[in-house]
């Protein structure tokens, strides 16, 4: 079925309160900037709705990051520019007067209006809004009833319950006003006719001089019109971030929610206070998750494999049954085979691990492709980076075949190949590729001097 929607999303305002020189709808939670888990949801909806996006304060930046994501590719995004922020309906008129407005939205019923300051939104309240209209509505107002309205739009009706007559903003209301607690929460369907006419009479006189798209529900309710209202019932879903403290608590509500998705799903949660996960992430059931553990992007962890408290990995991939950590750092490209071993203090960073290979602790392996059933031992370092760019890159390789064993604390200075099944004897720093089946001993030979040590005691009493 064709979709019968566009979706315009307001993201110009300042957002002074953040105090911070990131326009506000980039602030990260859950692993992505917040307007991003709006487009998500949106695109999940209906992925063939043109989209607009208001864009402003720092505009450039908000592009640029919206442009670099795979999952917005082949979407049909467009940038709105509002270069003076008079309101939110002047936001809406820049869009409507707009060649995306004339062209995109003139076709459709209906156009969608989100802030984009509300990461909490649910993918069910989007699907909800974009539900058809009954055709004598000129729109459809969410408002939600909230035990501490300060800072939003009143919705005032006729009598306790009857029909909604305007929307009234706190800095407008008086006193009888004020105590309302159903509020606006700045999401509206609108059929798009009335939009592109109505905006156009909005007039700036109020509390704050700005053309207020919220004034539109008062101009349906005095037409022959009607405003259809959807209730939303959960008021966290609909909290918005004006400043830090509101980010921080939003990061928490929203990992809670992906904490609760993935233990319903059967993945083993050990800890929901310390353990942060982030929206892309995928978890097999049966994976077990310890407590303080960070698993960032688009990180995917197969089924039975245990990631041990404290350890943090992004961007990376644990094979089924595998172990990893206790305080393990698995940064971005690492991929790590089934039933293998992880253990503590160990850094992987765009490195592969065979199947049932072990490195169990207090080692760093960067840029390196390990083998199957390879074991290494205790404070290993691929030494990966030499100061020297060889052809064009800076990181060098390591390769580590198959069936190797690498005693403890040796070192492989990149790039380098440790053919498959050969013995690399401990201590030992290798700078040439090591044949398979070999042993490879890179160390000084031990020398032992009898009696020595006495002579060294006696020789440091003459001198007292
Ligand atoms: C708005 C609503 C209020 C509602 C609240 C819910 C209006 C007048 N008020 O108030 O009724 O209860 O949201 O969260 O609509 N923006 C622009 N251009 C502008 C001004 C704002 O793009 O000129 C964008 C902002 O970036 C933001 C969104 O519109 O994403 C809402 O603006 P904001 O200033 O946060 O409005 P509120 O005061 O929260
Ligand atoms: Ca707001």
């Amino acid at each position: 079925m064709k979709m019968q929607h566009s979706v315009m999303i307001l993201a110009a305002g300042l957002g002074k309160r953040m105090k911070s020189p990131l326009p506000k709808v980039l602030h990260p939670l859950a692993g992505r900037p917040m307007i991003q888990h709006l487009l998500h949801h949106v695109f999940a909806v209906s992925p063939d709705a043109p989209v607009a996006i208001v864009v402003g304060h720092g505009r450039e930046q908000v592009q640029a990051d919206i442009a670099s994501q795979v999952a917005f590719r082949g979407r049909s995004i467009t940038f709105i520019v509002q270069s003076e922020q008079k309101g939110t309906g002047h936001a809406a008129r820049c869009a409507m007067e707009s060649p995306w407005g004339k062209t995109q939205v003139a076709g459709k019923k209906t156009v969608l209006v989100f802030p984009g300051d509300l990461p909490l939104v649910p993918e069910e309240l989007v699907r909800a809004m974009a539900e058809p209209m009954a055709r004598e509505a000129a729109l459809r107002l969410l408002t939600c009833k909230l035990p501490d309205p300060t800072g939003y739009g009143r919705v005032i009706r006729r009598g306790k319950s009857g029909p909604v007559l305007k929307i009234v903003e706190e800095k407008d209301c008086n006193a009888r006003e004020k105590l309302g607690t159903e509020v606006a929460a700045s999401i509206y369907a609108f059929q798009a006719a009335f939009l592109a006419t109505q905006l156009q009479k909005l007039s700036n006189k109020n509390a704050q001089g700005e053309y207020y798209l919220t004034d539109l529900v008062a101009m349906a309710a005095r037409s022959k019109k009607k405003v259809d209202v959807l209730t939303w019932t959960c008021a966290e879903d609909l909290r918005g971030i004006n400043d830090r403290y509101e980010l921080a608590q939003a990061r928490g509500l929203l990992n809670q929610r992906i904490l609760k998705a993935w233990a319903q799903s059967g993945v083993d949660i050990t800890d929901l206070s310390g353990t942060w996960i982030d929206s892309s992430v995928e978890l097999a059931p049966g994976a077990v998750i310890g407590a303080g553990v960070h698993l960032k992007g688009r990180t995917q962890i197969a089924a039975l494999a245990e990631i041990r408290m404290g350890s943090v990995i992004t961007d990376s991939e644990v094979g089924a049954s595998a172990v990893v950590g206790p305080y393990a750092h698995l940064r971005p490209g690492s991929v790590v085979g089934a039933h293998c071993k992880v253990g503590n203090f160990v850094e992987l960073k765009n490195t592969r691990l065979g199947e049932k290979t072990s490195v169990s602790r207090l080692s760093y392996l960067g840029d390196a492709t390990v083998g199957a059933r390879v074991n290494i031992g205790c404070g290993f370092v691929t030494c990966n980076f030499d100061g020297r760019v060889i052809a064009g890159k800076r990181k060098h390789e390591t390769v580590i075949e198959d069936d190797v064993f690498m005693g403890s604390d040796c070192q492989t200075v990149a790039p380098i190949r440790v053919g498959k099944g050969a013995f690399v004897a401990s201590g030992s720093t290798i700078t040439e590729d090591v044949e398979g089946g070999a042993l490879a001993i890179a160390r000084s030979r031990q020398v032992n001097k009898p009696g020595y040590a006495r002579k060294l005691t006696e020789s440091s009493k003459e001198r007292e």
